[in-house]
């Protein structure tokens, strides 16, 4: 078979992971010629590929980044986009294309699955926050980095007895936020899925100078916002995408709490630090699953799917189900974080 692979959406630790396991597993165990193409979906359309061999994978395992590089072009947002993507498809040969994506990658992808193109989809990005999959490859990297960040954060908050507001990644979910604040033992964590109020929120990290403890962590992640009218807050604007550009929560937040606790108080922005670097192990096995079952769905003709971890086992996932809502922190999840902090 000759099939497509393409990166596309914001980067994440894994991806190379990805291209490597679908190549070895369509070269090697069936014989496919396996194409990539440049900077996602804009590749594709302008013809941008070259042939992927087991030389061009060598390597890569354990790359940040993407070998093919990315965008956030999506067929289904130009005009006659999805038309022109099924005529290169027709034109090029192919019989499937995987798209490795997050949230906007597979909508668009569900888009041109419905007007027919081969397409079998692997969910990726470091929020998380996809459906019907448990775990997408990409946290488990994030989350590492973010908690090593903290960590350090503590010797030197506690060497000037200050506050420190971490922002991690997170525009709609606080899976980040979440994991990491509980793995360093953050002091609080703020999350979109729960709007925080800060007098609540001054009143944790005030009990905690009263017990004679010398600093304060706090974890937010970038999407999340105050009870509407309960602090002065700047909304953020949006990119030539249409997504959100924030205007910065931890400066936000630590300009706040500073006032209110009399406290010095900074901000750290993590930003895309926690999308570079190489892969956790963790993260390298989850891609590789998901690139060796996207080819097997290939060869069953399951178009429309992602695969999807679901407990231990990689199964397929309609791309209507996996597109139809965000996996977002629930209560208890929440609940449990804050009891330990
Ligand atoms: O969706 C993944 C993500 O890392 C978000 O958490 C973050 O808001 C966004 O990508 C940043 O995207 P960009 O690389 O376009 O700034």
């Amino acid at each position: 078979m000759r099939i497509g692979v393409l990166t596309s959406g914001g980067d994440c630790p894994g991806l190379n992971a990805v291209i490597r396991s679908v190549v070895h597993r369509g070269v090697v165990d069936h014989g496919d010629e396996i194409i990539g193409f440049e900077d996602g979906w804009r590749g594709f359309l302008e013809g941008h590929h070259r042939p992927l061999t087991l030389d061009s994978v060598s390597g890569i395992l354990a790359q940040g980044g993407t070998i093919l590089g990315s965008s956030r072009v999506q067929p289904s947002h130009l005009r006659d986009g999805v038309e022109r993507a099924k005529q290169y498809c027709a034109d090029l040969g192919l019989d499937a294309v995987i798209p490795i994506g997050g949230e906007g990658t597979l909508k668009a992808a569900k888009l041109m699955s419905d007007a027919g193109l081969p397409i079998v989809g692997v969910p990726k990005t470091i929020d998380n926050d996809i459906a019907c999959t448990d775990v997408t490859f990409g946290f488990d990297t994030a989350v590492s980095v973010a908690t090593e960040a903290l960590d350090r954060l503590k010797t030197t908050a506690e060497s000037h007895q200050r506050v420190m507001v971490v922002e991690v990644m997170g525009r709609h979910t606080g899976w980040i936020a979440l994991n990491a604040g509980m793995a360093a033992g953050a002091h609080a964590i703020v999350v979109p899925e729960r709007p925080f109020h800060i007098e609540k929120l001054t009143d944790v990290v005030r009990e905690r100078f009263d017990r004679q403890k010398k600093f304060a962590i706090v974890v937010c992640a970038e999407g999340a916002k105050p009870e509407p009218g309960s602090m002065h807050w700047e909304e953020g604007t949006k990119d030539i995408y249409g997504h959100e550009r924030f205007t910065g929560i931890a400066t936000q937040l630590s300009r706040e709490l500073e006032h209110r606790l009399g406290k010095e108080a900074r901000p750290v922005i993590l930003g895309h630090t926690q999308r570079g670097g190489t892969p956790t192990a963790y993260d390298r096995v989850l891609a590789t699953r998901f690139g060796w079952h996207a080819v097997e769905a290939v060869h069953k003709g399951a178009f429309g799917h992602i695969t999807a971890l679901q407990g231990t086992a990689i199964n397929l996932v309609p791309l209507g189900e996996a597109v139809a809502e965000l996996k977002t922190v629930p209560a208890d999840r929440y609940l449990e974080a804050e009891t330990v902090i």
